[in-house]
This record gives C-alpha cells, sequence and structure tokens, in this order.
C-alpha cells in the first residue's frame, strides 16, 4: 500500500521524523508511526525534545561529551557470585542490544511498555565498569591503570549505600519517563548477573529553559563554565588517544555524592558567597572579571593588598591550565525528600570524566580536600569509580574487546 495517494501523507511525516525513523529496523516503523501522531495523537516534530536521537553505536560511548540532557539515572550493580567473563559477555549483549534500541526511539525486545520505548529525548545508555569487574572476568591485567578505589579523604563521610559497584548504567535523557523507562528495563534484563548496589537519580534544568547557557546547581551558582570546550581540547583530557583495543577511545569516570548544606548556605550573605566559590552568582564571572568566560587574575590585589581571587575560593584552589591535568565535570543536582521539620536534602552527583584518575582527578581533589573553602557547605557522602570503556559497531557489544 505505500504507493498508494492515501498512504504519501504518511510517508511524507515519516520522512520529516528524521533520525529516528532512518535509523531503524522493523520496529522503527512502530516508532516512525509514534512519532508522527498515531490516532490522530498530535504529531512530533523533528526538533522537539521528545524526537531527538543520539548515536547509540561508534568508537566512543556517548553521555560522555554528549551535551548533558535534563535528566540523569546512574545504577550501580553488584555482581552475582559466580558470575565471571561469560556470563557478564552475555549480560552485556544483552544490555547493549536494549540500549542501541532504546536509545533510537525503539522498544527493547519483549518490552512490556513498548509506547514507553518511542520518545528518545536524546537517551544516551553509558556502561562502567567498576573495578570488582576486572575482578569477577579474570582480566585484571586488562584493568586501566588508575582505576582503583579513591583513597580516603579527610573531608569524607562516605556511605556504603552511595559507594562502590561492579558495573554502572548511566541512563540520561531530555525525559524523565524515558530516563525510568530505560532504567527498569536495563536492571530487568540485568538482574541474572546483578543486585541493584545504588541509584541516584538527577536532574539539570528543562530541555530549552535556558538554551545555550551554563547549568546553576543548587547552590545557584553557575556551574561548568570553566569546563575545556567540546573539540581537541576535551578530547585530550577524556578519551585515551591509543593502547590495546579495549582501551583505546575509553574514559574514566569519577562519581562522587557531595551533599550541599543549603541551610548553612542560607545564612551567608551575597559577598561571601561568592567570596567561597571566587565568582559571582549572577553572571559567573570571576571576582577579577565581568564576563562568565573572562580568565580569572589570581595575582590582581584590592585596596588591603589581599588577592581579590582568595586564595582558599574553590575556582583558585581547583584551577588547572593544562589540558592533561583537567578533567570533564558533568554533574547532576538531587534533591531528596526534606524531612518532618523541612530540612533538606540537596547536593550535587558530581560526575568527571578523565583520561586518568591518578594523573587528573586525584591531584585536584588532594588539593581541594586540604583547603577549599567551599568544603564548610560540602560533604561527600557517596564515591565510586568507573571506567568507561569503548563504544561498538552495530552487531558488536560494549565490553567485547575486553571479555570477548
Ligand atoms: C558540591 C560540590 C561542588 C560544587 C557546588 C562546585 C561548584 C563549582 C563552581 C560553581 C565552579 C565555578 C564555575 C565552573 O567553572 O564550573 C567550579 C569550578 C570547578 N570545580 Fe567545582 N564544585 C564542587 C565540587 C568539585 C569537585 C569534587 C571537584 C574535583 C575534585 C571540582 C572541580 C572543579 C574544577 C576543576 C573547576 C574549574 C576550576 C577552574 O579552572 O576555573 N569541583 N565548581
Amino acid at each position: 500500500m505505500s504507493g498508494t495517494p492515501e498512504a504519501r501523507p504518511v510517508s511524507r511525516r515519516r520522512l520529516l521524523t528524521g533520525g529516528a525513523v532512518a535509523a531503524g529496523g522493523a520496529l522503527a516503523g512502530g516508532a516512525a508511526v509514534a512519532a508522527a501522531g498515531r490516532d490522530g495523537a498530535p504529531a512530533l516534530t523533528p526538533v522537539s525534545t521528545g524526537s531527538a536521537v543520539e548515536p547509540f553505536h561508534g568508537a566512543r560511548q556517548a553521555g560522555v561529551t554528549t551535551e548533558p540532557q535534563a535528566h540523569a539515572a546512574f545504577v550501580a550493580l553488584t555482581l552475582r557470585p559466580g558470575v565471571g567473563r561469560t556470563e557478564l559477555g552475555r549480560m552485556l549483549r544483552l544490555l547493549t542490544d536494549d540500549a542501541a534500541r532504546l536509545t533510537q526511539g525503539q522498544p527493547a525486545l519483549a518490552d512490556t511498555e513498548p509506547e514507553l520505548g518511542q520518545i528518545p529525548a536524546r537517551l544516551t545508555v553509558t556502561f562502567g565498569f567498576g573495578p570488582g569487574l576486572y575482578r569477577a572476568a579474570g582480566v585484571e591485567d586488562r584493568r586501566p591503570g588508575s582505576l582503583a578505589d579513591l583513597p580516603p579523604f579527610k573531608i569524607d563521610r562516605l556511605q556504603p549505600r552511595w559507594s562502590g559497584g561492579d558495573v554502572l548504567l548511566q541512563v540520561c535523557a531530555d525525559d524523565p519517563v524515558t530516563v525510568t523507562h530505560a532504567q527498569r528495563v536495563l536492571i530487568k534484563d540485568s538482574r541474572p548477573f546483578g543486585t541493584v548496589r545504588w541509584v541516584q537519580q538527577g536532574f539539570r534544568r528543562a530541555a530549552g529553559a535556558e538554551p545555550g547557557r551554563t547549568q546553576r546547581n543548587l547552590f545557584g551558582q553557575l556551574d561548568g563554565t570553566a569546563n575545556p570546550a567540546a573539540g581537541a581540547a576535551a578530547d585530550t583530557v577524556v578519551w585515551l588517544p591509543e593502547g590495546p583495543p579495549w582501551l583505546r577511545d575509553s574514559t574514566t569516570l569519577v562519581v562522587r555524592r557531595i551533599s550541599m548544606n543549603l541551610e548553612t548556605w542560607d545564612l551567608l550573605g551575597r559577598p561571601d558567597r561568592e567570596a567561597a566559590v571566587g565568582r559571582r552568582l549572577d553572571s559567573g564571572a570571576p571576582l577579577t572579571g565581568t564576563a562568565e568566560h573572562d580568565p580569572p587574575d589570581f595575582t590582581a590585589t584590592n585596596d588591603d593588598g589581599l588577592t581579590v581571587m582568595p586564595d582558599f575560593s574553590h575556582v583558585t584552589r581547583a584551577h588547572v591550565t593544562e589540558d592533561r591535568l583537567k578533567i570533564l565535570r558533568r554533574p547532576y543536582n538531587y534533591d531528596g525528600a526534606p524531612t518532618a521539620e523541612g530540612h533538606a536534602d540537596s547536593g550535587l552527583i558530581f560526575a568527571s570524566y578523565q583520561a586518568d584518575i591518578a594523573r587528573q582527578f586525584l591531584p585536584l581533589q588532594r588539593r581541594l580536600a586540604e583547603r577549599d573553602l567551599l568544603n564548610e557547605w560540602t560533604t561527600p557522602i557517596g564515591s565510586a569509580v568507573f571506567a568507561v570503556p569503548p563504544g561498538c559497531d552495530p552487531g558488536g557489544w560494549v565490553g567485547q574487546d575486553l571479555l570477548g
């Protein structure tokens, strides 16, 4: 019937729905019909948040240098006893297939709620491998050199319920229902192989709320200003350019759950808040500049002879100039239920990507733990590290070069 005049408008709409349709196999038709508006439902346009698609396949996994989506779930699994290399291969084949479909707006195989799989909303699923996975699979000789639990820091108040993990599933999308559905499918399919160790759900501003602007954290600060710009700099910071196939185009992820004491922060005046970070709250400009991206001048002094950028401000302590020492921060806010007395449970799911944890993350974290004005209002309560292995081509699976 596809050549009949009656069918033509649908075909045209299918064309207009773009990537999600082009990427599809047999099931993509379903996605296309949904996107085009079935049974008279409003049609999604190619620019709608819901129909936007991020590529899944490729040398590098998506969800790292991808423009951060509005919602995220970080799911850490503990492998069940007896799960080794063969079982991990089975699990990752299955989960890769789920991710390849769901990210393209197609329901997973045997999806019990196929309608929920049809709005990709830039869904990405990023797989991370904790140190325990390499032990379980008997491939410790292939573990990235810097992948080890972080040493303790004196600022830490870590809780086991937010720490560690053998496998990480980082699920991000611009729609919270899409994230929840993907999370459910992935957890369901990993159940024979692992148990859920922790789940951390986070959010940023809604997609399109402030296009092109740096996001704000729950202290009201612009957070992400000094991140390496996309392109060559970010590449050097994040990805391993060479090495054996299981390392080339991989990266590492540090996840820290950092509680933020909004109540004591509320007691501070604006100048003190700005001094703690070294940047202005409205524009995000350094205290020595006027625009967000002005470089901070750490030598400028005021009339009293003191440096304008306080010596122990967060930015002064965290600033590095060499790309090979930088990190890519991709944090999400969290906001749990307050207590009966109205005390907040808020903070940051701090997520940073770097080629090498020991070279890039550790010196920074050591400096901040040693001295950082912000420590007065922030407390790390969870910590986990993962390798993010290379991506895969169609027909392949994430982890194949390591475990296959
Ligand atoms: C709740 C905890 C934290 C908050 C609220 C926070 C907030 C901020 C803010 C507002 C900025 C300035 C704007 C920007 O460049 O993004 C910043 C910069 C930065 N932060 Fe944090 N941060 C936190 C934790 C951390 C941690 C744990 C690390 C690393 C171990 C870190 C590393 C950095 C770096 C590298 C910069 C850029 C410094 C520069 O070169 O100017 N931050 N952070």
